[in-house]
């Protein structure tokens, strides 16, 4: 009982929560809230350079907010863009807005983390700038702010693949290559050789009857009439 009170009770923050903050990113980023005085904000990129970025990398920043206000606060979402470097007013990627229910007492410190992913469309390489803006929104007695952490030019490359097709590309050719090579080298090795079947085949062709007989080799020659005369005087 007391739990399923606890259910409806978080889940009812949760309803509140997203009642009070615009659903969609599109409406925040265009109209951010005021900037307030009272979140001191710090933030690091655990796993990239904040200079440059993967697209369609998963990039996680962490954010710690810190209560320097007299007021209770609550840490409420975090929401980005990319925008133009020429024009910050040109909005190119909205990501979506992250919420938090982080409650910070006076002088009280809390992290979160943000995640987002840049598209990866916008990678290329060499890579190339872009405005990055990250915002962390709070709450102050039903009045909400919006302090800009971050907002600099970084360099979207093109996301780091496993394999790259060009040496995929580069290897297959060379494979092709020494395979053409070794079967040239092969063929004219067997023709030397006479390793080569069909070849062989029709050097031993002979047509009629091989003449081993040396009378039937001679027989018509100069040598044979000579031969014939001899036997003939010997025989006389
Ligand atoms: C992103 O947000 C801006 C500012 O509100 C808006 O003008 C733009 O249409 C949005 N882009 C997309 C793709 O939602
Ligand atoms: C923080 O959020 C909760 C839930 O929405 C709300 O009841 C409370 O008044 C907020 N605190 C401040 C200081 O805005
Ligand atoms: C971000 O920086 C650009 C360029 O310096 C500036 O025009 C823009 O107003 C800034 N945006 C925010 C929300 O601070």
């Amino acid at each position: 009982m007391a739990r399923s009170k606890t259910c409806l009770l978080a889940l009812a923050v949760v309803l509140a929560l997203q009642g009070a903050i615009a659903q969609r990113a599109s409406d925040i980023l265009g109209n951010l809230p005021p900037t307030g005085d009272s979140l001191t904000l710090a933030h690091y990129f655990p796993e990239h350079s904040a200079k440059q970025i993967p697209a369609g990398d998963v990039i996680s920043v962490v954010v710690s907010g810190r209560n320097t206000g007299s007021k209770a606060l609550n840490l409420s979402a975090i929401v980005g863009s990319i925008n133009s470097p020429q024009n910050y007013e040109m909005f190119i990627q909205n990501f979506t807005i992250a919420r938090y229910f982080a409650p910070l007492a006076p002088g009280a410190e809390a992290s979160v983390e943000y995640k987002f992913r840049a598209d990866p469309i916008l990678g290329s390489t060499p890579p190339r700038e872009w405005t990055l803006a990250l915002h962390a929104l709070y709450e102050v007695d039903g009045a909400y702010f919006a302090n800009t952490f971050f907002n600099a030019t970084v360099d979207i490359a093109e996301a780091p693949r496993l394999v790259d097709p060009d040496l995929i590309w580069l290897a297959v050719t060379m494979i092709a290559l020494i395979a053409g090579a070794a079967y040239l080298a092969y063929t004219l090795l067997a023709d030397k050789l006479g390793l080569n079947k069909g070849k062989a085949k029709k050097a031993k062709r002979v047509d009629g009857p091989v003449a081993l007989d040396e009378d039937e080799w001679i027989k018509g020659t100069h040598y044979d009439v000579a031969k014939r005369r001899r036997a003939a005087a010997k025989r006389a």
